[in-house]
């Protein structure tokens, strides 16, 4: 059984149709690469399994029930968490102000309820700890973070929900290349806690080295669904641009 399982997805916006009928299954502890040229419908269908987008046809379920009905938050508290690529942080804010943004817990002082810093500062702390993440301190402004630094701070936020799956949408795209492979270390360390993954991405060698499977979406159908230990670069690549674009593929590549 899938833990989340994603069957006929269509979407159209106005007179365009993005998505024609999109199957995706993701196991538990799985790490799936989301690929597939600019347009071809990836982010959208991730909305529509966060609950942002609603799908025009098809079924989405987690552990065999259907989530179609339910609210982003609502499918938050079942387990789907989203990592976007903004991560959505306050930047002048630090890290424990960052995982709790909006959820602080609160303490009563004579009838009054102030924040708990300590208490914050503690449990971001332990979530950092358990992402292995390096940061510099956990008191400064996230603003002032390395970009890998504060997608560890998004992930660590995104631990604090207890997903069962994160999607991560394009996490490396704007980062140092010697911290991509901090990302793909917290990715390995997510999947070692049973957490499932969908990785967006257009680094090919990150995908490669760091997925179970890899589904290519094309013009917004699934192209291909491949093991990644059983494929390659080159079949990868053609999947994304369509079987006999020979040319293009090789021009695909080249542009790595
Ligand atoms: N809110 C929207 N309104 C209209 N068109 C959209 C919207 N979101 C995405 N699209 C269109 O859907 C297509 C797929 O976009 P997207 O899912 O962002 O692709 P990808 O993430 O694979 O690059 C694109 O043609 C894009 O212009
Ligand atoms: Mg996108």
């Amino acid at each position: 059984m899938s833990l989340l399982s994603l069957t006929g997805i269509k979407k159209s916006f106005g007179a365009v149709s993005v998505l024609h009928g999109v199957d995706l299954n993701v196991d538990a502890g799985e790490v799936v690469g989301l690929i597939g040229d600019n347009g071809a419908g990836k982010s959208t269908l991730m909305k529509i399994v966060t609950g942002i987008y609603q799908a025009d046809e098809g079924s989405i379920t987690l552990n065999d029930e259907s989530v179609l009905d339910l609210t982003p938050g609502a499918r938050r508290a079942r387990g789907i968490e989203m990592i976007y690529q903004d991560l959505a942080l306050a930047k002048q804010q630090d890290v424990a102000s960052n995982i709790f943004l909006g959820r602080e817990p609160v303490r009563n002082i004579l009838g009054v309820k102030i924040v708990d810093r300590g208490r914050m500062k503690q449990e971001a702390q332990v979530m950092i700890d358990r992402l292995g993440a390096k940061l510099p301190s956990i008191t400064r402004p996230v603003g002032s973070f390395s970009g890998g630094q504060q997608q560890s701070v998004a992930i660590a936020r995104a631990l604090t929900f207890d997903p069962k799956i994160v999607i991560m949408d394009e996490p490396t795209a704007a980062l140092a290349v010697r911290e991509v492979q901090s990302v793909l270390d917290l990715i390995r360390q997510l999947k070692s806690q049973g957490i499932s993954v969908i990785l967006i991405s257009h680094r090919l060698n990150d995908v490669l080295s760091v997925t179970d499977r890899i589904v290519v979406l094309r013009q917004g159908t699934a192209a291909a669904n491949l093991k990644t230990s059983d494929t390659s670069m080159s079949e990868i690549v053609s999947a994304i641009v369509g079987g006999g674009d020979v040319a293009e593929a090789a021009a695909h590549e080249a542009r790595g």
